[in-house]
C-alpha cells in the first residue's frame, strides 16, 4: 500500500469507530447529555480550535463527525491524505472523550490521559527559558526495552518533556525510568487514541498564549509548526491507524521517526533503525540545540529532575528544615585572592556522621558560595543565590526547599549508595554557577560547613548582616527610586504580541522574572530578552502611565498592543502571555477583586475556574476587568493602585493567602493602618457562594465595601 493509501485505512477506520461510539453514547445517555474535559475552558480543544465549535453536548457531536468525514477525502495527494490525518485527531478527541462520560478512565491507567489547561500554562516558562528545550512523544512497543529506557532517560537528562502511549510505559518504568510530571516523562495511555492529548496540549499552547483565533485552522497548524518543538518517536511495527495518527503529527509539522521501514518523506516521515541514534535524529528534525554542562558527580544532574520529591522513607540525609541550623549564601569576593573550583568541606560528611536514630543523617548545613568577576555587581548576588535551589533540586536523589536560613534540604539513600557526598553538591554549585552565570562569574569558591558551631557562628558574623543590609536594599527599591524599568520578551516565542514589563514592585507575571533578574540578564545577555526602558516622566502617575512604556510595548508587541498602565486593571491593563501563576478578576457586589492561583481547581465566587478566568485573558490581548500576575504582586503597594490597591481583595484560595499574608499585612497596614488585613480577605474554606461571601466580607467590615464603586 502507498503512503497515502495507508493514512486513508487509518483514517477511515478511525472514523467509523468515532461515528460507532458517538451514536452508542447517544443511545445510551439522551443527546443533551453534556460531553467535555476535565478543568479545561476550551470544550473539545481539537474541534473548537479547528471549526470554531463549542461542542458541549452529545448532541453536538454528529455535526462534528460529519465533518471529520468530509475531511478525508480519499485522493491521492499528499497534503489532502494529511488532512485524513487531521480528521483521526478529531476523531480520537471525540472517541476519547466519550470514554469520560462514565467517569475517569485513566482512574486504573498507568497514563495521565487529559492534561488540564493549568498544568499546560505551568509549562509556559520552562518552554520559553529553553529549560524545556522540546517535547517528544514516543508511542508502541519497543522490541528492546533496554534501549528505549535507554532513549527515555536520554531525553530525560537533557530537559525534554517526554509523552508516552503505548506498551513502552509499562516497558520504559520496568527498565528504571523514573515518570510523572514532576520527572519530565509523562505516560498518557495505552490505546493508540491516547496520543490525541498531547495534541491537545499543543492546540491549546496556541490557543492559551498565541490567542490564535478558534476556526482559523490554518494558523493554528502554522502556530504549533513554528512553535511547537515536538516530535514523534514510534517503536515497533505500525498499523494504520498509527499511520494516520501520524500524518496528523505531520500536519501540525512535527516529524515522525519511525524505528521500522516507513514511505520517507523528507523533514516529516523518516527511518531510523539504529536506537542509539534515534534522539539525534529527532533533535535535528527540529533543530534542537541542547547545552549541556558535563558535572563530575556520581548522580545525574538534569532540570528533569528538578521536581522530584524526597520522602522519609527514600531520604538517607537532611538538613535544616526547623530540625538542625542552615543557611545558604552566595557572596561576592575578590578576584584575586579566590581560587576559582576550590571546593571545601568543613566538619563531617555523610557517611562519617553520626546516625542519631540509626536511619537517618541529620547535620547542621552552611553553604558559603564565593563569587568574583570583573563585571559582577552586588545587586546580582541575590539572583545568583536564588538559583541555588533549581541547581540543587536538578540533581537527581536531592530535594532542596525555602532559600536563606530557611533552607531544607534532603537526599536520598539511591544517591549516597552511588557516592553523591557533600563536595559534589558544592561541584553542581561551581559548574552551574560557571556555565550559567558565565558573563559576571570568573572565579567560583564553595565552602560546606556542616559543625554547628560553625554553622551558627558564621550566621551570626557573616551571614545574617548581608540577608539585612540586602532587605534593605530591597525595600528602597521602588519604581519612583529607579530610572528604568525593563521589558521580558521571553515569552514572545509563545506570545508574539505579550511583552511584560518589569518594575521594582511588579515582577513579571509568571513569578520568575523580578526586576533585579532583568537587570542582571541584561548584564549576561546584552541582546537578550530584558531590555531597559528608559522611564523618563509619567504621563499619569496614578495609573501608572508612561510614554516610554508605551513606546517599548508597541514596538515589541509589533504594534498588536499600543498603550499599557502599569496600576490599573480596568484602563488598559498589562496584557498576559498566559503563564501567570495567578489571575484576579473584579467580583462587582463585592466592590473589589478575587484572585485565583494556578493549583486552585475549584470554582471562585465570581463562578469561573482558575482555568475558566484565565481563558478570558492571554496571548497579547487586553481584557479590562482581568489580569494575569505574580504571586508577588499580592503585596506590592502598586497591586491595582489606581483602583484601590490591595484593599480590594475580597477572596483569594487558602492556601495562597496564608501564603502571601505576611506580606500583604505588612503593606497594607503601612498604606491603610488597617491591623491583619488577610484576616478580611474570605476564602474557601469559609465561602465561595457570592451572598456568603458578601455575608462574611460585612462581619469583618471588609474596606473594599465602603471604597468607590469598582465600576
Ligand atoms: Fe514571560 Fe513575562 Fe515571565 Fe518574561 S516575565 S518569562 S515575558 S511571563
Ligand atoms: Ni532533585
Ligand atoms: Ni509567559
Amino acid at each position: 500500500m502507498s503512503l497515502t493509501d495507508l493514512i486513508y485505512a487509518g483514517s477511515n477506520a478511525v472514523a467509523g469507530l468515532t461515528e460507532g461510539a458517538v451514536n452508542d453514547a447517544i443511545e445510551k445517555y439522551g443527546e443533551s447529555h453534556a460531553v467535555g474535559y476535565p478543568d479545561t475552558a476550551y470544550f473539545l480543544p481539537i474541534i473548537y480550535a479547528a471549526t470554531g465549535v463549542k461542542i458541549k453536548t452529545l448532541g453536538d457531536l454528529p455535526a462534528a463527525v460529519g465533518i471529520l468525514k468530509s475531511l478525508i477525502t480519499n485522493k491521492d495527494d499528499l497534503g489532502e491524505a494529511l488532512n485524513a490525518g487531521l480528521a483521526t485527531a478529531v476523531g480520537a478527541e471525540i472517541i476519547e472523550a466519550i470514554r469520560y462520560l462514565d467517569g475517569d478512565p485513566y482512574a486504573e491507567d498507568a497514563g495521565i490521559g487529559f492534561v488540564s489547561d493549568p498544568i499546560i500554562r505551568s509549562l509556559g516558562v520552562p518552554l520559553v527559558t529553553g529549560d524545556i528545550p522540546g517535547i517528544a512523544v514516543l508511542l508502541g512497543e519497543s522490541a528492546d526495552p533496554k534501549t528505549l529506557a535507554a532513549i527515555v532517560k536520554d531525553y530525560q537528562e537533557k530537559g525534554l518533556l517526554t509523552f508516552m502511549v503505548g506498551n513502552i510505559i509499562e516497558q520504559a518504568s520496568e527498565a528504571g525510568v523514573k515518570m510523572g510530571l514532576d520527572y519530565r516523562v509523562i505516560p498518557l495511555g495505552h490505546e493508540v487514541t491516547s496520543v490525541i492529548h498531547v495534541v491537545s496540549v499543543a492546540i491549546r499552547t496556541a490557543l492559551i498564549f498565541g490567542a490564535v483565533e478558534p476556526g482559523k485552522l490554518a494558523d493554528f497548524l502554522a502556530y504549533t509548526k513554528e512553535r511547537v518543538p515536538a516530535f514523534v518517536n514510534t517503536f515497533g511495527p505500525i498499523d494504520e491507524v498509527v499511520v494516520a495518527v501520524g500524518a496528523g503529527a505531520i500536519a501540525l509539522g512535527f516529524p515522525v521517526i519511525a524505528d521500522v521501514e516507513v514511505p520517507e518523506v523528507p523533514g516529516a516521515l523518516m527511518t531510523q533503525a539504529d536506537h542509539s541514534k534515534t534522539v539525534e535524529t529527532s533533535l535535528e528534525s527540529r533543530d534542537i540545540k541542547i547545552k549541556v554542562t558535563k558535572i563530575d558527580v556520581p548522580v545525574s544532574v538534569a532540570a528533569a529532575f528538578e521536581g522530584e520529591r524526597v520522602r522519609k522513607d527514600t531520604m538517607f540525609a537532611e538538613f535544616g528544615g526547623n530540625k538542625t541550623p542552615a543557611w545558604e549564601l552566595v557572596t561576592t569576593g575578590d578576584l584575586a585572592e579566590l581560587e576559582d573550583h576550590k571546593i571545601t568541606v568543613i566538619g563531617p560528611d555523610i557517611d562519617d556522621a553520626m546516625f542519631e536514630d540509626g536511619k537517618t543523617v541529620r547535620l547542621p548545613l552552611g553553604i558559603l558560595v564565593e563569587v568574583a568577576g570583573k563585571e559582577m555587581q552586588k545587586d546580582f548576588e541575590t539572583v545568583l543565590e536564588r538559583r541555588i535551589h533549581y541547581f540543587m533540586n536538578y540533581i537527581d536523589g536531592a530535594m532542596h526547599v525555602g532559600q536563606r536560613n530557611t533552607v531544607w534540604i534532603r537526599l536520598t539513600k539511591e544517591a549516597y549508595e552511588k557516592g553523591f557526598r557533600l563536595k559534589h553538591i558544592g561541584e553542581v554549585l561551581y559548574a552551574k554557577m560557571r556555565a550559567d552565570f558565565d558573563n559576571v562569574v570568573d572565579k567560583c569558591q564553595v565552602t560546606i560547613y556542616t559543625k554547628k558551631e560553625d554553622v551558627e557562628e558564621i550566621y551570626e558574623e557573616r551571614v545574617k548582616p548581608i540577608y539585612v543590609q540586602r532587605d534593605d536594599r530591597m525595600s528602597a527599591l521602588t519604581d519612583e527610586s529607579v530610572e528604568e524599568f525593563y521589558t521580558c520578551l521571553l515569552c514572545q516565542s509563545f506570545a508574539p504580541s505579550h511583552v511584560c514589563i518589569i518594575t521594582p514592585e511588579r515582577l513579571g507575571l509568571c513569578g520568575a522574572v523580578s526586576w533585579l533578574d532583568a537587570k542582571a540578564t541584561k548584564q549576561l545577555d546584552p541582546s537578550g530578552p530584558n531590555q531597559p526602558v528608559v522611564k523618563g516622566q509619567a504621563i499619569d502617575e496614578r495609573l501608572g502611565i508612561w510614554a516610554s512604556v508605551n513606546e517599548a510595548v508597541a514596538t515589541n508587541s509589533q504594534g498588536a498592543v499600543e498603550k499599557v498602565t502599569l496600576y490599573s486593571i480596568l484602563e488598559d491593563p498589562m496584557t498576559s502571555c498566559g503563564c501567570f501563576e495567578c489571575i484576579c478578576g473584579i467580583m462587582p457586589e463585592a466592590n473589589g477583586v478575587v484572585i485565583v492561583n494556578r493549583e486552585f481547581s475549584d470554582v471562585s465566587p465570581v463562578g469561573m475556574t482558575f482555568g475558566e478566568l484565565a481563558s478570558m485573558t492571554g496571548g497579547g490581548v487586553q481584557t479590562p476587568g482581568f489580569m494575569g500576575h505574580g504571586r508577588q504582586l499580592i503585596g506590592s503597594k502598586k497591586f491595582m493602585s489606581a483602583e484601590g490597591g490591595l484593599e480590594r481583595i475580597v477572596w483569594m484560595p487558602k492556601e495562597l493567602k496564608d501564603d502571601v499574608a505576611e506580606r500583604l499585612n505588612k503593606a497594607v497596614k503601612e498604606m491603610t493602618g488597617i491591623e491583619n488585613f488577610a484576616d478580611m480577605v474570605c476564602d474557601e474554606t469559609i465561602a465561595i457562594e457570592s451572598e456568603a461571601v458578601l455575608e462574611f466580607l460585612e462581619s469583618k467590615g471588609h474596606p473594599a465595601l465602603a471604597m468607590d464603586p469598582i465600576m
